[in-house]
């Protein structure tokens, strides 16, 4: 961290001058994370910016969490410190499957992972994350055909918790998908006390060994509640630097070494200032897809409190 003092101190003050609200994902690099204003899981970064009083968010984490910002804040600057920063999942959505479900079963429902760009949102009927993906499909009528859009992962996850059939959008997350059924059962045997903790946008066979499923945030809690001294973490790497702080004498096993999200950390504290110093990387969102996204990102919100 002492390397990082000047860059550090500079971006302090800059975002005190102009008043710069800095929200960051768990799994943004460790020292982005101590810098930010707030941290959390996607869901708690769209809400925390649009409860921001400030008239400048930075957001540190991929393109879709900074569009989320920008669509429910049309009033706010919304910065990006890496605009090639985004999620390869969401990007691989081709909007025109979406219109040809719709046009097929106009009666059914488009569920959006929030993990997808502003243009999918906007012909989506809500969207979710994995933290309310349960509990809002649950609240869907039961006899409406549903397409869930990436993650797959999280659809299978979902479906069967709720024992309801969907249609799964073929597209899943390559970070995730790293982590093996085979590396559980061998980390299983190798630490026979832990806890499995996984995200899922890991594969079924890998959700259906773990102790806990949940989003970033039910991880570190999870986490910290737990009474075990091991834990194995199935999610990116950089959420171990929020257990850590919260549970220092437990000893964090990650799931797989390749667990890193190389988007989330094409983010650095020398892109984070110049993005400040600038205001060069502002996310923006063509007016009639914004309006159209915020509907379904609203009803998110509304169905998840
Ligand atoms: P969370 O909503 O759990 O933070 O997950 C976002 C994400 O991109 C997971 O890969
Ligand atoms: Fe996308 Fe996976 Fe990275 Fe999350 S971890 S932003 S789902 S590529």
């Amino acid at each position: 961290m002492k390397k990082n003092k000047g860059i550090i101190d500079q971006i302090k003050k800059i975002k005190q001058e102009k008043s710069i609200y800095i929200i960051a994902h768990y799994y943004q690099r460790a020292e982005i994370q101590d810098i930010a204003d707030f941290v959390g899981d996607s869901y708690a970064m769209a809400v925390s910016a649009k409860n921001s009083a400030a008239d400048t968010i930075l957001v540190a984490g991929v393109d879709f969490m900074a569009e989320s910002a920008a669509i429910l804040c049309p009033e706010k600057t919304v910065l990006i410190p890496e605009p090639n920063a985004s999620c390869p999942m969401a990007d691989k959505v081709d909007i025109n499957d979406i219109l040809r479900f719709k046009e097929e079963n106009p009666e059914g429902l488009v569920v959006s992972y929030v993990n997808t760009p502003a243009a999918v949102k906007a012909v989506s009927d809500i969207c979710v994350t994995s933290s309310n993906a349960v509990k809002i499909i649950e609240q869907l009528p039961k006899d409406a055909r549903i397409l869930f859009v990436p993650d797959e992962n999280l659809g299978h996850y979902v479906a069967k918790k709720l024992n309801r059939s969907m249609d799964f959008y073929a597209s899943s997350c390559p970070t995730h998908e790293t982590v093996t059924r085979d590396d559980i059962m061998q980390l299983k045997e190798q630490y026979p006390e832990a806890e499995v903790l996984v995200h899922p946008e890991c594969e079924p066979g890998v959700v259906a060994l773990a102790d806990y499923v949940g989003s970033t945030s039910g991880i570190i809690d999870y986490a910290a509640s737990s009474d075990k001294d091991q834990l194995i973490i199935g999610t990116e790497n950089g959420i171990l630097h929020r257990i850590r702080q919260l549970v220092p004498d437990k000893e964090l096993i990650l799931a797989h070494r390749e667990l890193i999200c190389p988007n989330m950390k094409s983010i650095t504290l020398n892109k984070i200032l110049h993005s400040l110093e600038t205001n060069e990387t502002i996310v923006t969102v063509p007016e009639d897809i914004r309006t159209k996204a915020e509907v379904a990102l609203k009803k998110m919100i509304d169905y998840a409190s």
